[in-house]
């Protein structure tokens, strides 16, 4: 048992971990032999080989997608789901204001001006209802986040996109394993899209898939991650325009070996996390990401939690993450709302929106939740979430020390 009164680690006590949570990435001789394999082989390529198609057709049927398209990283495949969804010049994507900025100029990368709505309060998804007051006569699609593994409200973005004839793209680069009403997350859109970077729930380094389950879809995302080839026709037939967008076999090798070990350590990862939120309700000032009914399972590509500083004796949010540091627990840090970008506030958007464009309305560019969200939430690194249940119910108890000892806290560190 820790004791609570002792001096929390920020003061200079004994921290509440004194071993470290498991490491990320994690690989074993799975990756070890498929890599070998393609060096063996030969077919480094995806055009020589089969190992990335293969993890990506495999991904998506994981996801309950009809469709996988293995793809350099997950800011390419969004960029290559609105190609598919015919969103270019002249067009309004709108976008959550709480995310990696990646979700936004993805949409300047195709010529279109993102749109920058507020997000849930407690979800930190989409805003539903600010998405629909933003919609115009340019408006052609939503990029909808799943943050951190939380789904947004996909019955109520579906509707919204069907009734006013909108795509639907969902970036679900934190949400590897995420189910809503029992289907993964990223086959309900136009398209979904997931990111293999090296901090991701599953990785190989970088790395990107995008899932549809629609053919044409499908075709019209490829030949632009395909240099604008299509399937059959002669190698240097370019029908259009189209850029290279294709993850390498080695990618392949080792997320096909990342794929296998997924399963279980979702589970775990799911399973932890209720009981952390369950353990961290308890504490007064600290409110869990709500996880709605509808959602089966939440791949938690960060675990998030709301802070009250009023509870801590005023403690500033920064000081608090480093007192959670100090006591060993690993952090991460929430993203700044797009808001609060220079790329957008000061519309430094390179070649992209010249003259004519709609463009992104800076005077108006204020997005309250997002932006305090940035400023009262924690993120925590999943690779905790992997460690025996005990050792994650560390994260409540290193909480409450740094909450009995707030005010000593504050008063050595402000
Ligand atoms: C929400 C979100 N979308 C898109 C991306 C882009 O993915 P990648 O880094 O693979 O390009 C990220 C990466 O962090 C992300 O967090």
């Amino acid at each position: 048992m820790v004791d609570l009164s002792r001096l929390p680690a920020v003061l200079g006590g004994m921290p509440v971990r004194s071993s470290d949570y498991p490491s990320w990435p994690v690989w074993d001789d799975g990756e070890r032999t498929l890599l070998l394999q393609v060096l063996d082989d030969g077919g480094w390529w995806q055009g020589d080989g089969t190992v990335a198609a293969t993890f990506a057709r495999d991904f998506a049927a994981f996801q309950g997608a009809r469709f996988g398209l293995a793809m350099t990283n997950g800011t390419h495949t969004i960029e290559a789901a609105l190609v598919a969804c015919d969103v270019g010049e002249g067009d309004e994507v709108i976008v959550p204001g709480m995310t990696f900025v990646a979700s936004a100029t993805a949409v300047l990368a195709v010529n279109a001006t993102p749109i920058l709505v507020d997000v849930d309060p407690d979800t930190l998804c989409i805003d539903v209802g600010a998405a629909e007051a933003a919609i115009t006569g340019r408006t052609r699609a939503i990029v909808a986040v799943h943050v951190a593994g939380c789904a947004a409200d996909l019955d109520a973005l579906t509707d919204l996109c069907r009734r006013r004839g909108l795509r639907l793209v969902e970036d679900c680069a934190h949400a590897h394993g995420t189910t809503w009403r029992g289907r993964g997350v990223g086959s309900w859109g136009d398209a979904g899209s997931f990111s293999m970077q090296r901090s991701k729930l599953m990785t190989a380094g970088e790395g990107g898939v995008l899932v549809c389950n629609d053919e044409t879809i499908r075709d019209t995302a490829w030949a632009y991650a395909d240099c604008g080839r299509v399937a059959g026709e002669w190698f240097y037939h370019h029908a259009t325009v189209g850029t290279n967008l294709r993850m390498t076999e080695w990618q392949g090798a080792v997320l096909q070996a990342q794929l296998a070990r997924f399963p279980g350590q979702h589970r775990r990862r799911n399973d932890n996390a209720v009981a952390l939120n369950a353990a961290l309700a308890e504490i007064p000032g600290i409110r869990p990401q709500p996880r709605d009914p509808r959602m089966g399972s939440q791949g938690n590509y960060c675990f998030v939690f709301h802070y009250d500083a009023a509870e801590f004796a005023d403690m500033p949010l920064r000081t608090f993450e480093r007192a959670l540091g100090a006591e060993g627990i690993p952090m991460g840090v929430s993203y700044p709302s797009l808001s609060d970008l220079a790329v957008f506030r000061e519309r430094r958007f390179g070649p992209r929106l010249r003259a004519g464009a709609p463009m992104v309305d800076v005077e108006h560019l204020h997005l309250p939740v997002a932006e305090a969200a940035a400023a009262s939430t924690v993120w925590l690194q999943h690779r905790l979430l992997l460690a025996d249940r005990d050792d994650v119910l560390d994260v409540a108890r290193a909480v409450e020390r740094i909450r009995t000892h707030a005010p000593s806290i504050v008063d050595a560190l402000s």
